[in-house]
């Protein structure tokens, strides 16, 4: 299974002092080091991390996978199709939120993806969509001719170590088998950590995890390096 490592929020603690230091630049290079697979950004509307200037440096810089994590918006399409990231995942996005709440919503927004997500393709762009593990969602995608999911693990994550978890699981397990039918691609992620992965990393069809905050934020105690190599062991070796 492989990994993409989110590195917002190197860009939190740089815009914490608006200076320029830590540089998302500098750790997406030592995570690849390290054995990342993908490196993820999420250009927010409102820059309160990742900006366009880091974008652009690491869309010449990464040489994994370039995965950008964007609202369905007209303004994040002509950023994507002028730095033209190897994949687009689409976000919902909200100013008041503090991290992606929820999937998006593909039966409310039907109309607004498929005219982003066929600009994007247009491009030689890959458009994943980011989605709560519910059967309707899959099948809105399908309609929209989407080949790639990442399923949101957000609830699973909160619920780990109490007695919703195995529904959060059943949910995911239904989805995954429904997505796999339909030849989707199947990636995961949000709110993953080194306790609770290891649930997500059983579920074969699953071919990638995105994990951003728990590497971070174990990265100022370990280093980086060491951050995602440990995620990775345990993405190799989950009971170990
Ligand atoms: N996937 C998506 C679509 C996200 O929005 C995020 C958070 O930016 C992640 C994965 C990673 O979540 P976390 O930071 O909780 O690991």
């Amino acid at each position: 299974m492989k990994l993409g490592v989110n590195v917002d929020h190197i860009a939190t603690i740089r815009e914490a002092r608006k200076t320029n230091e830590p540089d998302p630049v500098y750790a997406a290079a030592i995570a690849e080091l390290a054995g990342a697979d993908g490196i993820t950004i999420h250009l927010r509307q409102d820059r309160r991390h990742i900006q366009e200037r880091d974008l652009k440096l690491l869309r010449s810089v990464v040489k994994t996978k370039l995965n950008l994590e964007m609202a369905i918006s007209m303004e994040m399409v002509k950023l994507a199709l002028k730095y033209k990231p190897d994949t687009c995942t689409l976000v919902p996005e909200t100013d008041d939120e503090v991290t992606t709440t929820g999937g998006l919503d593909v039966v409310m927004y039907g109309d607004k993806i498929e005219e982003v997500a066929g600009n994007l393709k247009a491009a030689g762009i890959e458009v994943s969509i980011f989605v709560d593990p519910s059967i309707d969602q899959i099948k809105a995608c399908h309609r929209l001719g989407i080949k790639v999911i990442e399923l949101n693990t957000g609830e699973y994550a909160k619920s780990w170590n109490n007695s919703y978890a195995i529904l959060e699981l059943d949910k995911i397990k239904k989805v995954v088998v429904y997505a796999k039918k339909l030849n989707f691609r199947i990636l995961a992620g949000h709110g993953l950590t080194y306790q609770n992965v290891a649930e997500i990393v059983a579920f074969e069809d699953i071919e990638e995890l995105n994990i951003g905050h728990s590497i971070i934020a174990n990265s100022t105690f370990m280093g980086l390096g060491k951050a995602v190599r440990r995620m990775k062991e345990l993405m190799e070796k989950p009971y170990k």
